[in-house]
């Protein structure tokens, strides 16, 4: 009888463990970004190389991405996403001043779901200072300013973040 009744506590224990996981995985999806926007979304996105590009976008996603760039982006990562000679160098408070997003740095190691989440959520989520977007950017503005930023990446560095892209989805 008191077998039993240990059981049951770590079956309920058990169930309990389960569900709570289930929740948080709901709560933290893995590309969460705005659902309201017509166009592709990033589950949707091929990689097979576009004519013009030879990339995963389109010429003319990554021409509208300029804009968006220009208006939400430049003021911090610099207008050819080139950022400030000193990024490297932690301001007084402690944190990093905006990366350049050309290819330079850091941006490239992630692939489009993490980008995106960058982009969505901003630094927040990773104790960091960059403003969220996803208030002020559709999903497809999203995906337009990463392909006008990639097209600043050489072809070296862009077949590296293919890898990266590609052992992501797996
Ligand atoms: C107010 C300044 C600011 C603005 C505006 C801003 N960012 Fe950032 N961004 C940052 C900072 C600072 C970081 C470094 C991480 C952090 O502190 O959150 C960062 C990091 C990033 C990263 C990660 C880079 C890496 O090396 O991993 C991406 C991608 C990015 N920003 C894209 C964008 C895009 C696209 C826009 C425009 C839609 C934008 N940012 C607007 C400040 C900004």
């Amino acid at each position: 009888m008191k077998m039993r009744t240990i059981t049951l506590v770590i079956c309920l224990f058990l169930v309990l463990m389960v569900t709570a996981c289930d929740k948080k995985e709901k709560e933290t999806p893995a590309v969460s970004i705005n659902t309201s926007s017509n166009s592709a979304s990033f589950a949707e996105l091929t990689l097979t190389p576009k004519s013009g590009t030879d990339r995963w976008y389109f010429a003319e996603q990554a021409e509208r991405g300029q804009a968006v760039f220009a208006a939400n982006c430049a003021v911090c990562h610099g207008n050819n996403a080139e950022a400030t000679p000193h990024w490297k160098t932690p301001n007084d408070s402690g944190h990093y001043p905006p990366p350049p997003l050309n290819g330079s740095a850091h941006a490239w190691h992630h692939p489009l779901s993490i980008l995106g989440r960058t982009i969505y959520f901003g630094g927040a989520p990773v104790g960091g200072q960059m403003p969220a977007f996803k208030d002020k950017l559709t999903e497809s503005d999203i995906i337009d300013v990463i392909a006008h930023f990639q097209s600043y990446w050489s072809d070296d560095i862009y077949d590296r973040w293919l890898q990266i892209e590609n052992s992501s989805r797996n």
